[in-house]
């Protein structure tokens, strides 16, 4: 067992790491932001990767999209754990590699959860400016970043890295009637 370290870093999920994503789950988790609460959901997930281990690896890893795309106009999808020597949370950072554009249908660049018995510690802080420093590094100029209008705390993590508000609307990712905020981040 590792001993926890108080410092997120955002690593890789492997089998190895599956075993924190499992108890996160158990603890009643959502890998889903949108599903927060949603039991069924919770369990199902629980399920699925209780039946296949590695069959649900490779769906964290390659859906929507995997880190490698077969062409720079194809979709990628880096997805990440936030670890602190233990299963933190989850970040995501999604883009066309051509264009930098968010890939089609996806709410923003990012996507980020930590678990509820790990919040308020500054991991979501710490993960999305990582994921920042990753898009850097992949040649992304600016990330478009979405949450609810009402997710104050998601809204300060995202202030908190310099994000700026652009618009709010709804996406076609959730329902119609929920507002999003749309921000936009320098890299
Ligand atoms: C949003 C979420 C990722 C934040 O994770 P976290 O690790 O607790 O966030 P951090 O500790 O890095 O930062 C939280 C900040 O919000 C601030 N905050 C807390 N409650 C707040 C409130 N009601 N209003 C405004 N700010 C608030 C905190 O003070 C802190 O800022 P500070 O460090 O300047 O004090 C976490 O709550 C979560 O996983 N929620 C469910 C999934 C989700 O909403 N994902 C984001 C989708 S856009």
């Amino acid at each position: 067992m590792t001993t926890p370290t108080n410092i997120p870093v955002l690593v890789t999920p492997t089998l190895e790491r599956l075993g924190g994503y499992e108890d996160a789950l158990e603890r009643g988790w959502s890998p889903d932001p949108r599903r927060m609460g949603d039991a069924a959901y919770v369990a199902a997930e629980l399920a699925a990767l209780r039946r296949n281990r590695a069959g649900y690896l490779d769906r964290v890893l390659n859906h929507p999209a995997p880190a490698q795309g077969a062409s720079p106009s194809a979709p990628v999808n880096h997805a990440l754990w936030i670890s602190d020597g233990a299963f933190a949370g989850k970040a995501d950072l999604r883009y066309v590699p051509a264009s930098g554009a968010v890939p089609d249908g996806m709410p923003g660049h990012v996507g980020y959860s930590v678990v509820p018995w790990k919040q308020g510690r500054g991991y979501a802080t710490a993960a999305l400016r990582a994921l920042v420093e990753l898009a850097g590094s992949k040649g992304l100029k600016e990330l478009q970043i979405l949450c609810n209008v009402e997710n104050a705390v998601s809204r300060a993590v995202i202030e908190k890295v310099g994000g700026e508000v652009d618009f709010i609307g709804p996406h076609r990712s959730d329902r119609l009637e929920q507002m999003k905020v749309y921000y936009r981040v320098r890299v």
